[in-house]
């Protein structure tokens, strides 16, 4: 079989001669030991090469915020883009193809052949850690938007690795938990991204989840679930890629390799090896479907053109078909994320249209927040890139300012609730002892630091102990903060202050105990004079197998200092005194990341005073939200202006600039549901009970869970408003087209509908036209399901008419007694509108037995609009 999938741009003429027949004669040439080598992962990030099937290494980084490259290059940084529920909040397909063309180019600067991602699973739970690097809480929106990030990634020759295969929507216990679903929610809501992005976009891996899946009738490890990997996602839904496991998400070696997974990263070390070859040997594991597995990689290295000639073991292998090293990202990859993030910044209020911002009428602004002078930027753990360069709020107003407007800058509170690492000076040094498993010292290092997360080892090295001593001078009351992971002691002067016993080992790793360890305060009341505490931290290596031998340690400290009422009085005072006071708060590292969940939405309740402090003192306040994940607003109906800049990557500052002064339309609309209260949150938690995460709200997710509740969230899915103003005119469904038959198609073809609209407004805009689909109310079913969505763009006064696509998928539902694809029947409405919320057409279609879209060809009869 030839190569099936689009080839990399420009190597088409080399691939050409790589014709699938002839691998299955190189890889009978391998013995057994040498193709189940060629499985595990070389390093952390390379797979494999192999001569004798001319398959060059194949290296993979983490996605989704941009490239991390693999760290071989010393100080190596790159471009951070907002996190991808920016791009989501586009809703905009050709422009989240536009940022996987980037991505490409960034991965073919790094050397790397295989991005991982993008990552769609679902927003099931606002709290979910990983929420910010998700895309939505929708699957359509996910699906559509996860395949075209595919496609720009793929179309420039470098493989997405779609993940997290599947229903890894929470961190809390992640490598243990199961999944429980019931069949039709899993293939409605979650397996329904991951399915139309195989169908239309065919990524070239899919990276296995570290959590476990119980469908009703198997439940394991997803790395072990042959009905979910072999069953529907190769055999079944055609998959022809590579499945990845997450890394060191591994744990068996016949039960995964036989359920589907090929390739265990990372390497060189992991379950596979001698243990998959016995169980070949002893016949558990068939030695085709190694086989198969070697195919797979070979088609990988082939797509991303690391797939040649063979050559003799030792010679030198043939050139690599050429693939131009792109420029340095420069200005218009900057501009290109500046605009991703404005068109991605909602605008949720807007009161008298205070925004957009008149500069030529301005002498002053108030820039106040705990998130303008320290924005967050993008989300901890995997997914982290270092940036080539960042755009804070100051600097990006400064610049676009006119010279004679003042711009005064106070942080009015906090967004943390641990004090800040300690300040260098206070430290003598704090020198590491690094020894062997019988005492001897084997290395050691100073640094002027309390930051000593993730602080590798050699292999050799069994615990480390940091000595150094901490001054206190300030009169007052001091706060030091101890965070550990493993098992250690922190003794100051000469009392053990806290202690830890946790001897596990890459588990702690993966649960990102370590870039997040439970932190242990102690307070210090220093009088006339100064203190200074002697400081022993004793830590055991914890060893994380592919990852590398670590410890951590991290000493915080916050000095006696301004009260917060202090520093908000202070942000009021300089409220008042200007123009406009642009107020940004939010989350930070403490709060989104891989590896824990969160406890609930809440700011910082300083962050609350200070809002409505600012607000009340001047009545042209405009508060910006910068978070990933929503977060409670309780007086969001009592600003004027409220703007959610998401985790806005490295041009943070100047994508604000731009909104604020108008330059660009915020043309952003929510992907998922902002909840007014703690209590109206249809999945406030994710924690496993006795191994379990039970998805008990079935296909009610997000949106669909406060329509059927009857609840109003503080602000609905879909919403965002804009420089201008919309009316709906018509909208229209013709009879399908292109008559489908069963089994449904799983890609996005569909009923086009034709929507008319005229911009009411004052400047152009853009606009996000959404169609939902209303079947007959029924128990158990949602109100409405997403059902297509385009964006439109008009001039002032000018009429348009748009078309969305409502996949024929959206017309059926998952028949589990048939363990198949059912249409609906009977009367539906296609509603279309602003947001899921704020419905303004109506077409009413018919969908009898046989007449179903999808199902005999005959389509819904078209209904006029209301
Ligand atoms: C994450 C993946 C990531 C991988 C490699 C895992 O901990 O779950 O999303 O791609 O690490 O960094």
């Amino acid at each position: 079989m030839p190569v099936s999938s689009p080839a990399p741009s420009g190597l088409a003429d080399r691939l050409d001669h790589l014709d699938e027949s002839r691998w299955a004669g190189l890889v009978g040439k391998l013995d057994l030991a040498d193709k189940v080598r060629l499985l595990t992962g070389a390093t952390l990030w390379a797979l494999p090469a192999e001569p004798r099937l001319g398959l060059h290494a194949v290296v993979a980084s983490d996605g989704p915020q941009g490239v991390r490259g693999t760290g071989e290059v010393p100080g190596e940084t790159g471009l951070l883009a907002p996190a991808p529920s920016a791009t989501a909040a586009t809703w905009d397909t050709a422009l989240a193809e536009r940022l996987g063309r980037l991505f490409a180019a960034e991965a073919r600067r790094k050397n790397v052949d295989v991005v991982l991602a993008p990552l769609v699973n679902l927003q099931r739970t606002p709290v979910a850690g990983r929420h910010f690097e998700c895309l939505s809480e929708d699957p359509l929106l996910s699906g559509a938007l996860g395949a075209a990030l595919v496609r720009g990634l793929q179309e420039e020759g470098v493989a997405a690795c779609l993940k997290h295969f599947v229903a890894n929507d929470s961190e809390t216990d992640r490598t243990r938990y199961r999944a429980r679903i019931d069949a039709r929610t899993l293939r409605e809501v979650y397996l329904a991204p991951f399915e139309r992005i195989v169908a239309e976009a065919g990524p070239w891996s899919v990276m296995g989840a570290y959590s476990g899946l119980d469908d009703g009738i198997e439940s394991a490890p997803v790395l072990e679930h042959r009905r979910i990997l072999r069953g529907v996602l190769k055999d079944e839904w055609g998959f022809d890629g590579a499945v990845i496991s997450d890394w060191a998400a591994t744990q068996t070696a016949a039960p995964t390799a036989d359920a589907g997974l090929d390739l265990v990263m990372p390497g060189p070390d992991g379950p596979w090896g001698a243990a998959l070859v016995d169980a070949v040997e002893r016949g558990e594991v068939d030695e085709t479907v190694i086989d198969d597995k070697v195919l797979r990689l070979m088609r990988l290295a082939a797509r991303v053109g690391k797939l040649t000639d063979p050559w003799t073991p030792g010679e030198q292998p043939p050139p690599l078909p050429s693939a131009a090293r792109p420029a340095p990202a420069g200005e218009s990859e900057f501009a290109a994320l500046r605009e991703v993030l404005t068109r991605g910044t909602v605008l949720l209020r807007n009161e008298q249209s205070l925004l957009p911002l008149n500069p030529g009428r301005l002498g002053s602004v108030a820039l106040i927040g705990p998130n303008a002078v320290e924005p967050y930027l993008q989300g901890g753990g995997s997914a982290y890139v270092p940036a080539v360069r960042t755009v804070g709020y100051t600097d990006g107003l400064r610049a676009a300012l006119p010279d004679d407007v003042t711009l005064t800058v106070c942080r009015g509170g906090s967004s943390r609730r641990h004090a800040p690492f300690i300040d260098p000076d206070r430290l003598t040094g704090l020198h590491a002892a690094c020894l062997a498993a019988d005492g001897t010292v084997v290395g050691e290092e100073v640094r002027p630091t309390g930051n000593w997360g993730f602080f590798r080892v050699p292999d050799d090295v069994h615990d480390v102990v940091l000595t150094g001593r901490v001054t206190l001078a300030e009169e007052g009351t001091h706060i030091l903060e101890f965070g550990c992971a493993g098992r250690f002691t922190v003794v100051l002067d000469h009392d053990v202050v806290h202690a830890g016993a946790d001897d596990r080992g890459i588990e702690l790793i993966l649960e990102s105990s370590h870039n997040h360890p439970a932190t242990h305060r102690h307070t210090v009341r220093v009088g006339a004079t100064p203190v200074e505490l002697r400081l022993r931290i004793d830590l055991r290596v914890v060893d994380g197998e592919g990852y590398g031998r670590f410890v951590t340690a991290h000493l915080r400290h916050r000095p006696p200092g301004p009260t917060v009422e202090d520093e908000i009085a202070e942000a009021v005072e300089a409220a008042r005194a200007a123009d406009v006071a642009v107020v940004v708060i939010g989350t930070n590292e403490e709060v989104e990341s891989e590896g824990w969940d969160r406890p609930d939405l809440e700011l910082t309740a300083q962050q609350h005073q200070l809002v409505r402090a600012v607000a009340a003192a001047n009545p042209r306040t405009v508060v910006v939200v910068n978070a990933g994940a929503p977060v409670l607003l309780p007086w969001a109906d009592q600003v004027p202006a409220l703007l959610w800049q998401w985790l806005p990557g490295q041009e943070a500052g100047h994508a604000l600039a731009d909104v604020l002064l108008g330059h660009a339309e915020p043309s952003g609309r929510l992907p998922w549901t902002l909840p007014a209260r703690a209590t109206d949150v249809p999945v406030p938690h994710a924690v496993p009970v006795d191994g379990v995460v039970d998805y008990h709200e079935r296909l009610h997710i997000g949106h669909r869970a406060y329509d059927r509740a009857g609840i109003a969230p503080a602000f609905p899915f879909g919403h965002g408003l804009g420089w201008t103003t919309w009316s709906y005119v018509a909208a229209e469904a013709p009879e399908p087209s292109v008559p489908v038959q069963l089994p449904c198609p799983a890609g996005g073809d569909g009923l086009p509908v034709t929507v008319t609209l005229t911009n009411t407004g004052p400047r152009r805009g853009r606009e996000v036209v959404q169609a939902y689909l209303e079947a007959p109310a029924a128990p158990g079913e949602p109100v409405r399901v997403l059902a297509g969505f385009t964006v439109a763009e008009a001039g002032a006064g000018e009429t348009t008419t748009v078309t969305l696509t409502v996949p024929w998928r959206t017309f059926h539902t998952w028949d589990d007694v048939h363990g198949r694809w059912r249409p609906r029947t009977g009367p539906c409405r296609l509603r279309i509108g602003r947001s899921s919320r704020d419905l303004l057409l109506d077409i009413g279609l018919d969908i009898g037995p046989g007449r179903s879209p999808g199902d005999s060809g005959q389509g819904p009869t078209p209904r006029p609009a209301r």
